[in-house]
């Protein structure tokens, strides 16, 4: 049954995944998110701004899929050299991972550099990458926003990154619409993961961070080897990245056009556990 819906769905995409870039790739949900996709034989173009990180996740992954590009999403320099790597090479598949909590704490400890280099990485990042993409991109490509519950609510302490996720929910919003049958934009929630960014939340914030708590609090009580791939995320602790990326990678490659762009999804959604 599972083989004829992915059948039916891989009729409806209007071209073959073979190739894909994938922002933020040196670690967390990209890394294991450019795994998942070279798994399912898609050649992965990993973006990030530490060499080394890219490093590993090619030796991790192993054989020859994967190619890393060092660049910086928040630049117009950064996403042009990642334009100018492609050359010559159509990627059918694009996911806007890399981001940055930003400036963590409340209001009197904000900056305007602090809040405009959130903007930069989370908001500019995606949506310049995206236009400078766009002449390159095959008719049917898609391009994947990696949003958060904090696109649809803001947080106390956490302003900076909601409003700039709350804006790439916007501009995921507005581009389907403008491309609409041509490229397909999907936006979807990854719940709340065990990566380096968690771990900035937990152990470099302060008691002036209101929500500290409640992550450490999920942080404690993630069992050793977190979630089962492949099963629902947990509800007391944290997620894991790879089950992060069997979900990203159901979505990307085993719905159809419609589907993957009608919302933004949210991992924790029982009504699509048993597709993936
Ligand atoms: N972890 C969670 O609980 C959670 C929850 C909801 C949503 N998310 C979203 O999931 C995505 C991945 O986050 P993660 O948790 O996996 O965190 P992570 O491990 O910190 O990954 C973020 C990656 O983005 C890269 N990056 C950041 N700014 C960049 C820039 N300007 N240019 C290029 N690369 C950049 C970083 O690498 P370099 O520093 O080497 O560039 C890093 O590898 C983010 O969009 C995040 O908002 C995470």
């Amino acid at each position: 049954m599972k083989t004829l819906r992915r059948v039916l769905s891989m009729a409806a995409h209007a071209v073959a995944f073979e190739r894909a870039i994938v922002t933020g790739a040196g670690s967390g949900i990209g890394r294991a998110t450019a795994a998942a996709l070279c798994e399912r034989g898609i050649e992965v173009y990993g973006v990030g701004r530490r060499e080394g990180a890219l490093r590993e996740t090619a030796t991790r992954i192993g054989g020859d899929k994967f190619h890393a590009v060092v660049a910086d999403v928040a630049t117009p320099e950064g996403r042009g050299a990642i334009a100018d790597r492609l050359d010559g090479t159509t990627p059918t598949v694009v996911v806007h991972n890399a981001a940055t909590t930003g400036p963590l704490g409340p209001l009197d400890t904000l900056t305007l550099d602090g809040f405009r280099a959130t903007m930069a990485s989370n908001v500019e990042g995606p949506l310049f990458l995206t236009k400078a993409l766009m002449p390159k991109l095959a008719r049917g490509s898609r391009v994947l926003h990696v949003s958060t519950g904090g696109a649809h609510q803001g947080f106390d302490g956490m302003l900076s990154y909601c409003a700039s996720k709350a804006a790439l929910r916007s501009v995921y919003e507005s581009l389907r619409d403008e491309y609409a049958g041509r490229i397909i934009f999907g936006s979807a929630q990854p719940g709340v993961v065990a990566t380096e960014m968690m771990r900035g939340l937990v152990e470099d914030t302060d008691d002036s961070f209101a929500i500290r708590d409640y992550f450490t609090g999920l942080s404690e009580a993630t069992p050793a080897g977190g979630p089962t791939v492949g099963g629902p995320p947990p509800v007391d602790g944290l997620n894991s990245p790879e089950n992060v990326a069997r979900f990203f990678s159901f979505l990307l490659c085993d719905t159809n056009d419609d589907e993957f762009g009608e919302r933004d999804w949210d991992i924790r959604d029982a009504a699509h556990h048993g597709r993936w």
